[in-house]
């Protein structure tokens, strides 16, 4: 067994062709180790969601490897990448993307139908309990503010009980003490053993994370351990100062 919960190496992502081409990831290599929180940061167009895209299977890079544990996800068949992410990853992003029409409990129950297993009803309820929410199962999403509904979303994605948690500014749409919130359950769960890969422009937000990196033009340029925000936004300043 590896004890890396995700490695990347020398990974690109580029888009189009000859002049219009983009390099979106430009080779990233990193590990990051089982049950620990990381926060990527960077300006607007770094290659956030791209790397978070191409490390949870929704997206292929164009060049080198991706691995959950031991498997290599670059390589798979569309169909073996479905079905791991469909079993081994959650990913909650700033829309909370529920399904209007069923309830708390149908929507976190969802994944495990598309994984082709029967919910029980007690596994559903547990992890809203987990969420704070075991009281609102009945409720849909219209009914439940957005930190709720954050949570529900939370729920769902980690319903399959996921190798790895992915969020893409799940905060984002927050108001600062729902998404402070949002943010705590986060650390209790890789407390617990979960590991946690976010995407986030709020330095508080990535004070929660174990360790901060720092990503400019598609690479990974510097990163932080147990980050303070004051520290996260000096760093934050300072490469937005420096042309890369
Ligand atoms: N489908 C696509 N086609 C072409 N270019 C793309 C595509 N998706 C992303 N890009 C480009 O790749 C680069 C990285 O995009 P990405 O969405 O990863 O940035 P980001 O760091 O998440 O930005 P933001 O903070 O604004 O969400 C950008 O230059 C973007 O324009
Ligand atoms: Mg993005």
């Amino acid at each position: 067994m590896n004890h890396a919960a995700v490695r990347l190496r020398s990974v690109t992502r580029s888009y189009g062709r000859n002049t219009g081409a983009v390099t979106a990831l430009d080779g990233v290599t990193l590990d990051v180790p089982r049950g620990t929180f990381t926060a990527v940061m960077g300006p607007s167009g770094s290659g956030k969601s791209t790397l978070l895209q191409c490390t949870a299977g929704l997206d292929r890079p164009t060049g080198g490897q991706v691995f959950l544990g031991d498997t290599e996800l670059t390589g798979l068949s569309e169909r073996k990448l479905t079905l791991l992410r469909r079993t081994r990853i959650g990913f909650v992003f700033q829309a909370f993307n529920l399904l209007p029409s069923l309830s708390a409990e149908q929507n976190v129950a969802l994944p495990l139908r598309l994984a082709g297993r029967r919910p029980k009803r007690a596994e559903v309820l547990d992890v809203l309990e987990r969420v704070g929410l075991r009281d609102r199962a009945g409720h849909r999403p219209g009914e439940l503010s957005g930190g709720q509904q954050q949570r529900v979303a939370l729920a769902r994605a980690l319903v399959t009980r996921p190798d790895v948690l992915f969020g893409d500014e799940p905060t984002g749409a927050l108001d600062s003490e729902t998404g402070r919130q949002v943010l705590k359950l986060l650390r209790a769960m890789v407390d617990g053993g979960q590991t946690v890969i976010m995407v986030t422009h709020d330095p508080v937000a990535a004070s929660f994370a174990d360790r901060v990196l720092f990503l400019a033009d598609g690479r990974v340029r510097d990163e932080l351990s147990s980050p303070a925000a004051g520290q996260v936004a000096a760093r934050m300043t300072r490469m937005a100062a420096v042309p890369c």
